[in-house]
């Protein structure tokens, strides 16, 4: 088992396996773009598969997919296939823009990738549009609908608090009406400067405004180690599972039990420091299976105690952050 200096577990692994993306999001993607990584640069599906196996044979038991947008890389349905044939009792997770679900669930079925997450900002046509620079809301909701249907995934919703999301709360809690789903409220960080609205909506903030509308209960017991979790009366709804992830103003750190592969070969420990250490290198000069192990040890030994953001302010938790890599080339 991979433990850290602080004793805490590290048995999920996040694996970036692109940093393309085929949706613009205005919090994830500077107006000017970003450079993406050269083919060479970027690790093949064999290669995924073999660093997959040190960090499952160092403990790992869960690892989530995420991009940019997975389903963008050509073969990411036989990295699942070879990891699951490789790793039966290990948990797959995919996180996806959803824009090309719909095509893929029967392969997630059969390869039981039951643990989806699916961004949604907005169900408003337009608003999705601006936010994301694609006019695809409705092949997202598909892909929803569709997976709901199968009664196999469990399903959860992100979108990021923006300001905007609050004047279409209605209409986003009722597209959810009465469905097995939970839905997320991640707390925007800073990794984009340029062409957002910089108005920060705290989780706390959030949570008031639904408790006007309803009446919402705070149930640790659903708690992840991100996500702070609440049981929601609104309108004439059912129960609502409704989480906020304060990625700004609260701490989880002492209960991280993350890595990250990101898709050019090299382990983050902290999604807001700039530490990584390269495992591709050692690898394709065949280094030996010694030498990437060493790193990997490290990489875990040095992972920081806690990010340095200052988590305290309500109206301006959001500091600029001074990161080297998009969110997408990290991949949340
Ligand atoms: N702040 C918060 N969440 C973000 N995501 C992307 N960029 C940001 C940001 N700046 C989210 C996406 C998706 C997940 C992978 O990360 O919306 O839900
Ligand atoms: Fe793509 Fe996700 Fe970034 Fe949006 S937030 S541009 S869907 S990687």
């Amino acid at each position: 088992m991979l433990t850290d200096r602080f004793n805490r577990k590290l048995d999920y692994l996040r694996v970036s396996v692109t940093d393309k993306c085929n949706l613009r999001c205005t919090y994830c993607i500077p107006p000017a773009g970003v450079e993406y990584l050269s083919h060479d640069n970027v690790l093949r599906n064999e290669e995924f598969v073999r660093f997959i196996e040190f960090f499952v044979k160092l403990g790992v038991r869960k690892i989530r997919f995420t991009g940019g947008e997975p389903f963008v890389r050509k073969g990411f349905i036989d990295i699942l296939r070879e990891t699951r044939e490789l790793f039966p009792d290990v948990v797959l997770c995919v996180t996806t823009n959803g824009v090309l679900l719909e095509k893929h669930l029967d392969d997630l079925q059969a390869l039981d990738v039951r643990q989806l997450n699916v961004s949604l900002d907005s169900v408003l046509r337009s608003r999705y549009e601006s936010i994301t620079g694609r006019d695809a809301l409705h092949d997202v909701l598909r892909g929803i609908r569709s997976a709901l249907e199968r009664d196999f995934f469990n399903l959860k919703i992100n979108a990021v608090l923006l300001p905007e999301l609050l004047d279409e709360i209605d209409e986003y809690l009722d597209y959810f009406k009465g469905d097995d789903i939970t839905l997320r409220f991640i707390e925007r960080m800073p990794f984009v400067k340029e062409g957002v609205d910089h108005t920060f909506l705290s989780s706390d903030n959030f949570i008031e405004l639904l408790r006007k509308k309803g009446t919402i209960i705070r149930n640790e017991r659903t708690d992840t180690n991100v996500a702070m979790m609440f049981d929601y009366n609104y309108r004439d709804c059912d129960l609502i599972r409704i989480g906020v992830i304060p990625a700004m103003t609260h701490k989880f750190c002492s209960r991280c039990n993350r890595l990250r592969l990101t898709c050019d070969g090299r382990i983050r420990t902290c999604l807001l420091s700039n530490l990584e250490y390269d495992i591709k290198t050692p690898h394709r000069m065949d280094m030996g299976d010694e030498a990437v192990l060493k790193i990997i040890e490290q990489a875990v030994r040095e992972k920081p105690m806690e990010h340095g953001i200052d988590c305290s302010g309500e109206g301006d938790g959001c500091v600029s952050l001074q990161s080297t890599r998009a969110m997408l080339k990290i991949g949340g």
